[in-house]
Formats: structure tokens, C-alpha cells, sequence
């Protein structure tokens, strides 16, 4: 039998379960002391006052200790191996929360004036600039706040272009059927319907394309949104050819770069025909996210789509000064508050500046190595549809398996997932892009000894499913709670308070 050393952790039934902060209050406890009052002493009038907020009374330690507690119960990045397929989950340097937390840029204020924000400008027109080299794209916006917000955004502009131009009839915008749930909704959000086209062996179906551009009409299309490298993690060879195709029926290829992990610095979605696409840079570029935010999805356009592109852009002045320009005459406007997610935009600074070019080239072939690599090291127990060396097909940076054979066996393939948390790993993406399918997303950042750990836990449950089907069955059996009802808890969520009174 494979040995694999499980993280071994105290088992469920010797952990108490973690008391509401509420319950644990001590009446008259205070975690904070204020300064002597140094102005005279005001009554605040009776109606400003309220009827006060329910706080829980408690000592700094103990506020401490309960908040520990419960990160402790936490699956982090920062602990473990996080393979969330599309997700990018990888380590964040920590120079990159050096950098957010200097005073300079953490303690500014949103309305100052640009003659009081020149570094802070400067520091994203650099990033703006830098996003606009690694997109090979004319101008950037650093606007929309995370990778659908991006989606939303660039759709926008493209239709105020076609509006422009007397083309209003463009609504409808085609997308791969392994695109991101975010596809079609930003499409919908944007009074845009969706035609969807086939991916054959994850490769867009040309055939298939070019059937639904007939049968739509070229002239109502505004734009295909394709994912490159694509959800089943691999690169849309024909992407030139998509490109042509689509820019010949007038419409534009959008590209959702929520994938670049795999191309930075080595392939640029404007050299392969890309009107417009969106980073991820909480993904891309590094920086804590999950459980929805923080984010940041800039977005990149041609020099047609720019005039349309929201305001406010940061500019540089003729005499090297930054500022901000409000007043583009074709804008679409505003699409969030103020100067965009600043805090995420430093660490992508940061990140991308520490890379360096080769650094950044770096990024993608590991990130590319590693997927290879575990994909190659499984391949023999866990089925891929899409790898196969031998036929000289690679994954980019991640990789999907259908484990058909330990499926049949008796297992479900959230079994199997339940059963990587007792072995300290987070399970991958499940059932996306294709049913009964783990996407697998290694990242970069993890050494060969990680990855050989994740293999031997993938192996381990192999032989388990074989020799002790019932332990994977009954997973998790070491995590802090047992199997949850998620279908339950995300339709029938039940939010707990305790009021005091
Ligand atoms: C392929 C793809 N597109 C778009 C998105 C949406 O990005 P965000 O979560 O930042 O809104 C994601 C996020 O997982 C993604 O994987």
C-alpha cells in the first residue's frame, strides 16, 4: 500500500465545537482603552445617540483567542496545498503586503487632490502601462473590481463602440460551452444574449463556429468570449484562425484572461488577435482572495475600443506629473467608486516588478511544468481526456481528470474530494468544466515535494477506494465538522445570532 503521511489532527469528536462570541462575552470586559479625554466633556444630543449596537463585552486575549481559534479551523492557502482548478490559488509573497501596508498608500484618502497622490498615481499608471505590455493591447483601464466585474466592463465598451458606429443590432455574443459561469452573466447583464459554440477534445469546433455565425447572422454579432487556455487547461491552438473568423463576421474577440498564469510573458492575447480581455490580477499577479474578494480585473483593449474605455483614467503630463482624466468624451462612465481596488493594484505592482520579464516568463512555464507533471505522475490511476503525451497533447497550467474507473468502483467523486481534507489537501474544482471531473490547478508557486505529497494522497486514495472503499465513503473523517449538506446550506442558509437581550 502506498504510505503517505496523513496531516494528523485531533479527531472531530475531541474538538469542542467553538461558542458564538456572544456566549462567551463577560459582562463589564473591555479589549480597548481610550485615551484620557483631552477636550471638555459634551453631551451627545438624545437623537444622534440611538439605542446603542449589541457588542460583545470581552478582553483583547480573549477576542484574540476566539478569532484564532476559528482561523485555525481554517483551510488557508498559506497552510496548505490549495489545487482549485480556474482559481489560481498560490502563495502571496509577502513583500506584496509589505508594499499594500506602507503608510504612503494604506493611509491616503480617496478625495484627495492628484498633486497629494502623485506616488500613488504614478504607481498605477506604471501598472496600467506594464498590463498594457503584458496584454499586448493599446490602454488599459485598472476600473473594474474583479474578473467579472472586468467581463461586465469591457462588454460595455464594446457595445458603446458598435453604438458609435450605427451598429446597435450587435447583441448577441457567442461563448466556448467550457466558458465561466461569469461569461454568460456578464453577457446577460449587459442585454447581450448568448450563443453558445462546442469545444471538441477542449478545442473550440470550428465547424461549429462558423454554423452559429450563420445562423445568427454575422451582423447581430458583437463579440466571442473565449478562455485562453481554456477551462479544460488547454491552449485554443486555432485561436489565430477563431481570430480571423470572428474579425471578418465584424465582431471582436474577447478574451478572458482569468487564465494568464499560464501565458505571461511568454504569449500576448493582442499578438493572437484579442480586441479586448481582463485580468485576474488577485489571481494572475498574486494577491489573498477567496470566499468573493478582494479582486481587481483590469481590462485591456485595441486603440478602436480605447475612446470608449471608463473614466477616471490615470494619465501621465506632458512634464512626467500624474493625474487623473474624468473627461473622455465617448466613456462609458463610471463603473466604481474612485480610482479602482488600490490595495490589489499595489500588490500587482509589486508582484509584476519583483518578477521582473524573465521572472514573469518564469511564472508561466512552472506553472505549465507542474500541471505536466502531476498530470503525468496520476495519469496510470486518475483517466484525462485531454493528456496524453504520447499523442503529443499537454495541459497548460492545469489539468482535468475523469477518474472513471474509481468512480464505477462504488465512489462519488465528492467521496473522493472529502477525502483529500483528511489528508490536508484542499479538493479541486469538481464537475467543471465537464461532469464528474476534478480540475486540478497547481500553480507555480509549489515546490516538487508538495506536488509529490499530492500525488501520493491521490494514489493513496486510489488504493483505499480498492481495499477500504468504506473510509472514502464516510469522509471526511478527521476535519473539524463532518459532511456538510451543501446543497442545504447555500438554499436554506441558517444565519445564527445570538441576541444578548
Ligand atoms: C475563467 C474565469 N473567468 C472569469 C472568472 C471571474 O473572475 P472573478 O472571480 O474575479 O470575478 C473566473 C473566476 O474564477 C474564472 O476562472
Amino acid at each position: 500500500m502506498t504510505t503517505v503521511e496523513v496531516t494528523k489532527k485531533a479527531s472531530r469528536a475531541d474538538k469542542p465545537t467553538e461558542p458564538l462570541i456572544f456566549e462567551k462575552q463577560v459582562e463589564g470586559q473591555t479589549g480597548v482603552d481610550f485615551p484620557p479625554l483631552d477636550v471638555p466633556k459634551t453631551e451627545i444630543p438624545s437623537g444622534t445617540v440611538g439605542n446603542g449596537i449589541n457588542l460583545p463585552s470581552f478582553g483583547q486575549h480573549d477576542v484574540m483567542g476566539h478569532y484564532t481559534h476559528l482561523s485555525d479551523r481554517n483551510f488557508s492557502v498559506d497552510g496548505n496545498f490549495y489545487p482549485l482548478g480556474s482559481c489560481t490559488m498560490k502563495h502571496n509573497p509577502r513583500i506584496n503586503e509589505w508594499a499594500a501596508a506602507l503608510p504612503g498608500f494604506s493611509c491616503l484618502h480617496p478625495l484627495q487632490d492628484d498633486d497629494t497622490i502623485q506616488g500613488a498615481l504614478r504607481l498605477l499608471y506604471e501598472t496600467r502601462t506594464m498590463l498594457e505590455e503584458i496584454a499586448g493591447l493599446h490602454e488599459v483601464s485598472l476600473q473594474p473590481a474583479a474578473g467579472a466585474h472586468g467581463e461586465f466592463t469591457a462588454l460595455k465598451v464594446i457595445k458603446a463602440y458598435y453604438a458609435d458606429h450605427g451598429q446597435s443590432r450587435r447583441t448577441v455574443v457567442l461563448a466556448a460551452d467550457t466558458a465561466h459561469g461569469t461569461n454568460p452573466a456578464s453577457c446577460t447583464m449587459c442585454g447581450a444574449s448568448v450563443q453558445t459554440v462546442r469545444t471538441e477534445q477542449g478545442q473550440t469546433d470550428l465547424e461549429h463556429l462558423k454554423e452559429v455565425i450563420a445562423h445568427v447572422g454575422a451582423d447581430n454579432i458583437a463579440a466571442f468570449m473565449i478562455t485562453n487556455p481554456s477551462t479544460a487547461g488547454l491552449f485554443d491552438v486555432n485561436i489565430k484562425e477563431i481570430a480571423d473568423i470572428i474579425h471578418e463576421a465584424g465582431a471582436m474577440l474577447y478574451v478572458d484572461g482569468a487564465n494568464m498564469n499560464a501565458m505571461v510573458g511568454l504569449i500576448r492575447p493582442g499578438d493572437f488577435g484579442a480586441d479586448a480581455m481582463h485580468y485576474n490580477t488577485h489571481k494572475t499577479f498574486s494577491t489573498p482572495h477567496g470566499g468573493g474578494g478582494p479582486g481587481s480585473g483590469p481590462i485591456a483593449v485595441t486603440e478602436t475600443l480605447a475612446p470608449y474605455l471608463p473614466v477616471p483614467q490615470v494619465m501621465m503630463a506632458d512634464d512626467g506629473s500624474f493625474y487623473l482624466d474624468r473627461s473622455r468624451e465617448k466613456t462609458i462612465g463610471k463603473v466604481r467608486s474612485f480610482i479602482g481596488q488600490f490595495g490589489v493594484l499595489v500588490r500587482c505592482w509589486t508582484y509584476i516588478s519583483a518578477c521582473g520579464p524573465d521572472g514573469l516568463k518564469n511564472v508561466a512555464e512552472t506553472a505549465v511544468l507542474n500541471a505536466n507533471y502531476l498530470a503525468a505522475r496520476l495519469q496510470d490511476l486518475y483517466a484525462m481526456p485531454y493528456f496524453n503525451p504520447s499523442e503529443g497533447k499537454f495541459c497548460a497550467h492545469e489539468f482535468v481528470t475523469v477518474p472513471r474507473d474509481l468512480l464505477d468502483k462504488g465512489v462519488t467523486l465528492i467521496d473522493i474530494a472529502k477525502r483529500m481534507i483528511d489528508y490536508g489537501v484542499h479538493p479541486p474544482t469538481m464537475h467543471w468544466p465537464v461532469h464528474d471531473c476534478f480540475m486540478v490547478e497547481p500553480t507555480e508557486t509549489e515546490s516538487k515535494q508538495a506536488l509529490d505529497h499530492f500525488v501520493d494522497v491521490m494514489r493513496a486514495i486510489a488504493e483505499e477506494i480498492s481495499m477500504d472503499i468504506e473510509t472514502v465513503q464516510n469522509a471526511p473523517l478527521e476535519s473539524d465538522i463532518a459532511r456538510a449538506d451543501e446543497v442545504g446550506a447555500a438554499r436554506k442558509p441558517v444565519i445564527a445570532f445570538v441576541d444578548s437581550e
